[in-house]
């Protein structure tokens, strides 16, 4: 799919790029033609939770292995880069050493090893990619620095050079800062909900200090998506294994789980028996702009709804086919609409979960709306309008 440009995940303007570069790169599976035609590797396979929320290294070691076995007879100087999120003390506890004894060569020596965190977000991940705020360069020796100093010469973006293992703290404490932010944000909006003040609006001022910054102060159903749940959990359990109790990092993610159901019970106020209801659910994907539905608040919101006895029409524009394959436990009991409308044609009775920019074009006229993203139009023409957090 890939050397026939087509992107095999939904990212805005990805397909036009590969279509424009087409023919000027080449993806392969087999390890050893792209190292030895190459001079640098990036490892960016994904980093999941196991059940118990501590990390799963297993892609990382199957990639370290293969470009170890693949570095055997390579003659120059090759950098092998972990981009996957890792936690502190994974570049050189794990990756190296399964290098060195599959190539029979030294790091640092022989060949370059460095760690270098993305901070990519999915939906704008192109734009954040060619104008970062930052760029990490987490290394050991010289000759790697430099090089990797000369491949990143043309971003312009202020550049920290730090060693391996801070730059692998510099990923888990960012991602678990903003994660901080939205659930302290959700906090404080679900008392202003109760006190009758707009949530919005306080984070407009609080944002105004130049200190804090107005982002990431939306209040609603809180966070998913494949980084934030799994790697603040990560980082929970690692601080446990060397000793260390992360109250914060705990509340974080506690916050965020009581979130969405916030949903429900604003529902319940309005319609006090679920049982026998059809309930329309918009969104389902993490955020908007993506086909990612992983740690979607809308799993958990369905999930309720079908346990209370509701029925439930959901659509996405672009995440239906991924939540199918992804949550067949709950998927048998939607009935998946082809457009908004549809939606809002058979049912009185609406859930915002995803903000996608096509919900702010419909009108909600009639409808009893739940809000988790404060979707403006329907805070203007819905019959009953809740939001969340506000
Ligand atoms: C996040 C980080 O923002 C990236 O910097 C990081 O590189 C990435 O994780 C990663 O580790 O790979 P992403 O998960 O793609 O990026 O998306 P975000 O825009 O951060 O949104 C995450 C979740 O937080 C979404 O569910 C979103 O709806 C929610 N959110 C975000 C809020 O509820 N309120 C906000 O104010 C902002």
């Amino acid at each position: 799919m890939i050397n026939n440009a087509q992107p095999p995940i939904y990212e805005e303007g990805l397909e036009e790029l590969m279509q424009e570069l087409k023919g000027k790169y080449h993806a392969t599976n087999d390890y050893r033609w792209a190292i030895l035609n190459s001079d640098i590797t990036f490892i960016t396979v994904g980093t999941p939770s196991k059940p118990d929320g501590s990390i799963d290294l297993t892609h990382v070691k199957q990639a370290a292995k293969s470009i170890g076995k693949a570095l055997r007879d390579k003659e120059d100087y090759h950098v092998v880069v972990v981009k996957s999120t890792v936690l502190p003390g994974t570049t050189e506890e794990v990756v190296k050493p399964i290098l060195e004894k599959h190539s029979g060569k030294k790091a640092f020596k022989d060949f370059g090893l460095a760690m270098n965190p993305e901070f990519l977000r999915e939906g704008v991940a192109l734009k954040d990619f060619l104008n970062p705020d930052r760029i990490v360069l987490g290394v050991q020796d010289e000759k790697t620095k430099k090089i990797l100093e000369e491949l990143y010469e043309p971003i312009n973006a202020p550049k920290l050079i730090v060693d391996i293992k801070t730059a692998e703290m510099i990923k888990y404490a960012s991602n678990a800062f903003l994660a901080t932010k939205i659930s302290f944000a959700n906090e404080i909006g679900n008392i202003c909900k109760k006190l009758g003040i707009d949530s919005w609006k306080v984070f407009e001022g609080v944002g105004l200090d130049h200190r804090i910054s107005p982002h990431f102060f939306k209040t609603g159903i809180g966070f998913g998506g494949s980084c934030f749940p799994k790697d603040v959990k990560a980082l929970i359990k690692k601080a446990e294994e060397i000793g260390e109790n992360p109250l914060i990092l705990k509340a974080v993610i506690e916050v965020n789980e009581r979130q969405p159901l916030k949903m429900i019970e604003l529902l319940k106020k309005h319609i006090p028996e679920l049982k026998g209801r059809k309930i329309g659910v918009l969104g389902l994907a993490f955020k908007p702009n993506t086909d990612d539905v992983r740690e979607t608040r809308a799993y958990i919101i369905i999930k309720k709804l079908l346990e209370e006895g509701a029925s439930v029409i959901a659509y996405d524009p672009k995440a239906m086919e991924n939540f199918k394959r992804f949550y067949p436990d709950v998927s048998g009991g939607i009935e998946y609409a082809t457009s908004p409308e549809d939606v809002l044609k058979s049912t009185e009775i609406i859930l915002i979960v995803t903000e996608w920019p096509d919900f702010e074009e419909l009108d909600y006229s009639g409808k009893i709306v739940i809000d988790g993203r404060r979707i403006k139009a329907a805070e203007r023409t819905a019959r009953i309008y809740e939001g969340v957090c506000w």
